[in-house]
């Protein structure tokens, strides 16, 4: 029987979602579809309730139903607890059961590009205070880094740092993140500036950057952003947000079937549908 997976979000748009999950089944040889439903937050208890009812076997959740979504699951695990967000439902014995694989998949494209493959100890800034910053932040809490948070709303980023205030983490403001830029090993941008169409936009400014400071964003449309690309004609060592994009889609997968995708093949994918 053909097993049944998909998205909820509003507005979908050009989601790669689909293209990538169903990229991903047939390289695993599984007889599944991934359909993209969208869904407005008023829709989103009947549309839950609908897909009960279809016998729907798994299904991703993104932007506005992360936090919303919670209400009708029976269950959420440790990791959607911390950040206050679901991306991933997966039905365990008729209950439904809300994960996060954003972190975890954050974190499995971070780690082969950090020396000694651990972030133990090691400063980070991130830029950012929304949902995407919950998650990085998260996967670096998991890793025990130390932790920096700057926005241009700086409010938000004490909120966080409060939130989180059980890690080594402290809020400050963007011209202090500027000025400091050279301690840090890492630098990760999860605003969406620089995101296509407005693509000559950058988050922060990188005079003060240091050459061993791994650069990372998490937006891969562009594939490289103009803060990727300065820090990359400076010689840096940087990373685009493809990598989370794939691994927290194949994470999902891992859930739903207990089988591991092919990474490459999904990014390959992504990769080709890119604008
Ligand atoms: P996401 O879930 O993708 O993180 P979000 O929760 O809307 O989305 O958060 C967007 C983040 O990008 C915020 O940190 C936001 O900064 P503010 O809190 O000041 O709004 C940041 N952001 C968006 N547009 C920005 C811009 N033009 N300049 C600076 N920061 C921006």
């Amino acid at each position: 029987m053909t097993r049944q997976f998909g998205l909820i979000g509003h507005p979908l748009g050009h989601s790669k979602s689909p293209v990538m999950h169903e990229a991903a089944y047939k390289d695993m040889g599984l007889d599944a579809v991934y359909c993209a439903y969208d869904i407005s937050p008023q829709e989103l208890g009947n549309a839950i309730r609908t897909m009960k009812a279809q016998g729907i076997d798994g299904f991703n959740v993104t932007i506005p139903h992360k936090v919303a979504i919670i209400d009708y699951l029976d269950e959420i695990d440790e990791d959607a607890e911390a950040m206050g967000a679901v991306n991933t439902v997966v039905c365990q014995d008729g209950r439904w059961v809300g994960k996060n694989t954003d972190a975890d998949g954050y974190i499995e494209s971070l780690l082969p590009v950090v020396s000694d493959q651990s972030l133990t100890g090691r400063r980070v800034l991130v830029i950012g205070a929304g949902g995407a910053a919950r998650a990085v932040i998260h996967a670096l809490g998991k890793q025990r880094a130390t932790i920096s948070v700057s926005n241009r709303t700086a409010e938000k980023a004490q909120e966080l740092a409060q939130l989180f205030s059980h890690l080594t983490i402290e809020a400050i403001p963007l011209n202090e993140a500027e000025s400091t830029l050279g301690t840090y090993d890492v630098l990760i941008n999860t605003t969406s500036v620089g995101m296509y169409p407005d693509t000559s936009k950058q988050p922060i400014a990188l005079d003060r950057l240091k050459q061993a400071t791994i650069v990372s964003d998490l937006i891969y449309n562009p594939y490289e952003t103009a803060l990727l690309q300065e820090a990359k004609q400076r010689g840096n060592r940087i990373l685009n947000g493809i990598g989370m994009f794939v691994n927290q889609g194949a994470l999902s997968i891992e859930h739903w079937t207990g089988r591991k995708p092919n990474r490459k093949c999904m990014e390959r994918v992504v990769r080709m549908h890119l604008t």
